[in-house]
């Protein structure tokens, strides 16, 4: 396989972006990230695509999904501008997953299982250094520098309340995503309840299957 073109799913909080970071550095591929984008467009004016609410944020902020236009839109530009490449956070519902079959063919599609306690966990222990936007978990994985861990920060939606909106919200629209292409056969299931590196293990092994 030249560069590998991967989709990543899971529940919020599954490992998505954790896992991405290693795919990324060991096969040399773009990271496309919905959530990431999004976050740098959190207060972009939208209130012209005849929407709920004006800006992305205020989605992001109650664990809503993001109107499917905005969204569409920049996965399709992402997408036109890589070979390679680990998409993260799309698709997550039906009509984006339709969507993504006219932007781009897929090598393989990696499905990151999670039990749902782990989950709330993980989302709520969750940390972020805003400098070089690494991820860290105040008990599975600290930071090892003090300067570090002083100026880490809770992402706006980790919080307990927003946390299950988003878990229902994954429940009700991502896991048909999940089945539909489990129906077509594509599905590579990673138990993704182990520690991080022996996630990796299995995630690297089943890329290298696929090549
Ligand atoms: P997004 O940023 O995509 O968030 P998410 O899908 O909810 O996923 P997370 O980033 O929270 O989790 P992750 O799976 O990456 O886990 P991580 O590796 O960080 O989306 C945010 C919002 O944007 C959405 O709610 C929506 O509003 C909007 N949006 C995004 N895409 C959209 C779309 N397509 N359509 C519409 N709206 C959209 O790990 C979590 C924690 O666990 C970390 O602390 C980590 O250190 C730890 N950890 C990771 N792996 C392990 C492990 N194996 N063992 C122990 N701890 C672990």
């Amino acid at each position: 396989m030249a560069q590998p073109r991967i989709l990543i799913l899971g529940a919020p909080g599954a490992g998505k972006g954790t896992q991405s970071a290693k795919i990324i550095e060991e096969f040399d591929v773009d990271h496309i990230t919905t959530g990431d984008a999004l976050r740098s467009n959190k207060e972009m004016d939208i209130s012209d695509m005849d929407t709920e609410y004006d800006t992305p944020g205020e989605y992001m902020d109650r664990g809503e999904l993001v109107p499917d236009d905005v969204v569409n839109a920049i996965v399709d530009e992402a997408l036109s501008q890589a070979d390679g490449f680990v998409l993260d956070g799309y698709p997550r519902n039906l009509d984006q997953a339709e969507e993504l079959e006219d932007m781009t063919d897929l090598n393989i599609v990696l499905y990151l299982d999670v039990t749902e306690e782990e989950l709330v966990h993980r989302l709520t222990g969750r940390r972020l250094d805003p400098e070089t936007g690494d991820i860290y978990h105040v008990e599975y994985n600290p930071p090892e520098d003090p300067e570090v861990e002083e100026r880490l920060v809770q992402r706006d939606d980790d919080t307990e309340e927003t946390v299950k909106e988003r878990l229902s919200v994954f429940r009700e629209n991502t896991e048909p995503v999940i089945e539909y292409y489990e129906d077509q056969g594509d599905l590579e299931r990673v138990d993704g309840d182990q520690a991080p590196n022996e996630v990796w293990e299995d995630v690297k092994a089943t890329i290298e299957d696929a090549a």
